[in-house]
């Protein structure tokens, strides 16, 4: 450790998660996260449930992550903690925990966006994990967000796609609900999948006005039906079928993904590919973007597991850019459930 080195706590409680990490500048020295498995039993976040464990875990946390740094909490030099985007009852826990803190220690506080940090989480040095030049397409893929970002320098992002409606990590929760897989479903059918045939049921994709934008609620409908008809004919459908069908969700939803993004390479000319957020965990995503080096000429960026779902130490290397543009925010600051990318 040395004299010259940044210490930043992180906090991130935007959704079911707790974490919090300290980074040595763009070091990770710790990383926790105390997952909430209340939710399973509702197949669904449920906020306020959510919150009050959040308040439950928000100090374990922050302690555990100071020791495993095997720092000093005297040796931080600022608070990095979600402002927004996620649920309201959860980013209270956060903010008031990180704004006390903050005025505890005498240390500068650091707002960050959460759907900047998943993108940013490619900057943290590690030795799993390569960064990506600039400019470079992030397709960011999580619970909340599906979007195709142009990233243009750390905090120039520009929108180039986007949902209309459902996102994502939803379409593969929603779906897997329907199979009767308890929430998350989206890690659940990548492990079904992997037993399955991808090509045994098709799906149509949808058609939106903006060919880089996604549509996922009309694909959850034709899911519904699909298994409504089937159940109809044989009661153990779902059953005696469970891991074709998770192939065949599982393939329509990566070839939607696939479609955008080499149309938004080709448009932008841009082959630095990197995906992030939780969804960006799939086996067949990141095995299909990673062909796309072969097929089309990319270098693409798939992020260290532990910081594609949610975690602090995204929220943290975001905290150091800020801490070193000294981008500091004031006491004053408040929780923002639907914060945009680019405010
Ligand atoms: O980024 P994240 O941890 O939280 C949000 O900010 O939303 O993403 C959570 C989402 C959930 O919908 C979960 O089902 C999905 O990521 N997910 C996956 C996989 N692992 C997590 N979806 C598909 N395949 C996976 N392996
Ligand atoms: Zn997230």
């Amino acid at each position: 450790m040395s004299k010259n080195s940044i210490y930043i706590l992180s906090i991130e409680s935007s959704c079911d998660d707790t974490g919090a990490a300290i980074l040595e500048n763009d070091r990770v020295l710790s990383n926790v996260i105390a997952n909430q498995k209340i939710h399973a039993e509702y197949g669904g976040v449920v906020p306020e449930l959510a919150s009050r464990a959040h308040q439950q875990n928000i100090v374990p946390v922050v302690q555990q992550a100071i020791l495993k740094a095997g720092i000093d909490k005297k040796q931080i030099n600022a608070i990095a903690f979600t402002q927004g985007p996620g649920l309201m009852g959860s980013l209270l826990v956060g903010t008031s925990f990180a704004k006390s803190l903050s005025i505890a220690l005498g240390v500068p506080l650091i707002a960050v966006n959460h759907m900047q940090a998943h993108v940013m989480a490619h900057f943290i040095r590690d030795k799993a994990q390569e960064t990506p030049d600039f400019p470079f397409l992030c397709l960011t893929i999580s619970g909340g967000h599906t979007q195709i970002l142009k990233i243009k320098s750390p905090m120039d992002f520009e929108i180039l796609g986007e949902t209309i409606d459902d996102a994502v990590g939803e379409a593969f929760d929603k779906t897997a609900k329907l199979l009767g897989l308890p929430y998350p479903g989206g890690p659940l059918i990548d492990k079904h999948a992997k037993s399955g045939n991808k090509n045994a049921y098709q799906f149509t994709e949808p058609k939106t006005k903006n060919a880089l934008d996604f549509s996922f609620s009309g694909l959850k409908t034709a899911i519904l039906y699909f298994l409504k008809k089937n159940l109809k004919e044989n009661p153990n459908f779902i059953d005696e079928n469970l891991n074709d069908i998770c192939a065949s969700i599982q393939h329509t939803i990566t070839n939607i993904l696939m479609k955008r993004l080499i149309l938004a390479s080709r448009s932008t000319g841009i082959k630095n590919i990197a995906i992030a957020g939780g969804v960006s965990a799939n086996s067949e995503i990141r095995k299909t973007i990673k062909n796309g080096e072969k097929t089309y000429g990319w270098s693409t960026y798939i992020p260290k597991f532990a910081y594609t779902t949610d975690n602090a130490a995204m929220i943290g290397i975001v905290g150091y850019f800020k801490y070193l543009n000294n981008d500091f925010d004031r006491e004053d600051i408040t929780a923002t459930s639907r914060l945009k990318i680019n405010d």
